[in-house]
């Protein structure tokens, strides 16, 4: 039985200074802006320096996210959520070390492998803490440094990633409160899972001179089959999610689907019929930056003053697992 609602206090973003554009890839592989802006509407992307790892642009969008709550200092955070595939290290988790940078202790801190979906996964995990009464303030964050995962031989992978992080914190929604997330559903279809993987580096191919010679610690995807699962799931989940609540299309006021490609989130607006204007886009300017896509995209729509207080947003996911999922909320 669900005790109380969860919303989104408030949002938070940090995005490496070093920018690469569509340009600057031309001199690096066999690529041209011209199919790179029609084939994915990307043209610029953020790359973190040498000295960054995911928990300092963790770090940066955690900070900016307790800067912009009215209500939350460090001290209220009672539980943290990562949701990465480009971890600091394959242990400890990214959310331990975040934990540490933030002078916080003695509350529970873990990460979430679910590709792209991984902040939608997190905030579901966050929402049941606070809906079961649990907890009352869990930061979580999306954050990726796809960059060192880039497999520079493979022009059909290398130009589509960027990094950054997007972090929110969730709290409980108190009587009066406008804002709370409605419903959110996770899933997952791993009949597929080997299209998008990171081959080495696990226990099933632990890294070796020969896994690094031919490149296995980089992204391997089998880009054009995802595509056609993506529109699909993405749609799929996010009608059950509105129907759960008597719901449909024209209630909605922004969607904010993972920025993968422009064709994808073009085809899942046509399948919704969700207008254009209605429909977040940021891919231009970051790319594709998995986890981090989402909470990047929205704290960028909050900034510019496109989502406000009491609008209905989907927020919505498909990544590697094959793992998919949507959130319904009102702000
Ligand atoms: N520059 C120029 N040409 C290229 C490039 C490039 N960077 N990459 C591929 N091509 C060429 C191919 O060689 C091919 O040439 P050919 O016809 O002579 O053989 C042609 O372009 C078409 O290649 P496709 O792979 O069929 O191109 P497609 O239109 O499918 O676009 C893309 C590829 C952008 C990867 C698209 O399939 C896509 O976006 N897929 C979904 C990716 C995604 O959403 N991933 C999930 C999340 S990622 C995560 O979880 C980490």
């Amino acid at each position: 039985m669900v005790k109380y609602k969860a919303k989104i206090d408030s949002l938070g973003n940090y995005v490496p200074k070093k920018i690469v554009n569509n340009f600057d890839l031309e001199k690096m592989v066999d690529t041209s802006d011209e199919w790179i802006k029609v084939r994915t509407g990307m043209f610029e992307r953020h790359f973190a320096d040498e000295t960054e790892a995911a928990s300092d642009l963790a770090y940066k969008a955690a900070e900016n996210a307790i800067h912009n709550s009215n209500t939350t200092r460090h001290k209220d955070i009672q539980m943290i959520i990562v949701g990465t595939i480009s971890a600091d290290h394959p242990f400890p988790s990214t959310a331990c070390i975040l934990q540490n940078k933030l002078g916080l202790k003695d509350i529970p801190a873990f990460d979430i492998s679910a590709g792209c979906t991984g902040f939608i996964y997190a905030i579901d995990v966050a929402k049941q803490y606070i809906e079961n009464g649990l907890c009352d303030t869990i930061l979580v964050v999306g954050v990726e440094i796809l960059s060192r995962l880039i497999n520079w031989t493979d022009r059909g992978t290398c130009v589509l990633f960027g990094d950054g992080a997007g972090a929110a914190i969730v709290k409980r929604a108190e009587s009066g409160d406008i804002s709370q997330i409605i419903e959110s559903k996770i899933t997952a279809d791993a009949s597929e899972w080997d299209l998008l993987q990171q081959k080495a580096g696990g226990s099933r191919l632990p890294a070796s001179h020969e896994t690094v010679d031919q490149s296995l610690h980089s992204v391997y995807m089998e880009g054009n089959k995802i595509f056609k699962h993506a529109v699909k799931s993405m749609y799929n989940v996010t009608m059950d999610v509105l129907k759960k609540h008597n719901m449909g299309v024209k209630d909605i006021d922004w969607v904010i689907p993972h920025q993968a490609n422009m064709r994808i989130i073009e085809s899942l607006a046509d399948k919704l019929k969700v207008p254009k204007e209605k429909v977040i886009v940021t891919i231009e300017r970051f790319a594709n930056t998995s986890s981090s896509s989402v909470p990047i995209a929205m704290t960028e729509a909050v900034k510019s003053n496109q989502i406000k207080r009491g609008d209905i947003v989907v927020l919505t996911a498909f990544g590697a697992g094959l793992t998919y999922g949507t959130l319904l909320l009102r702000y």
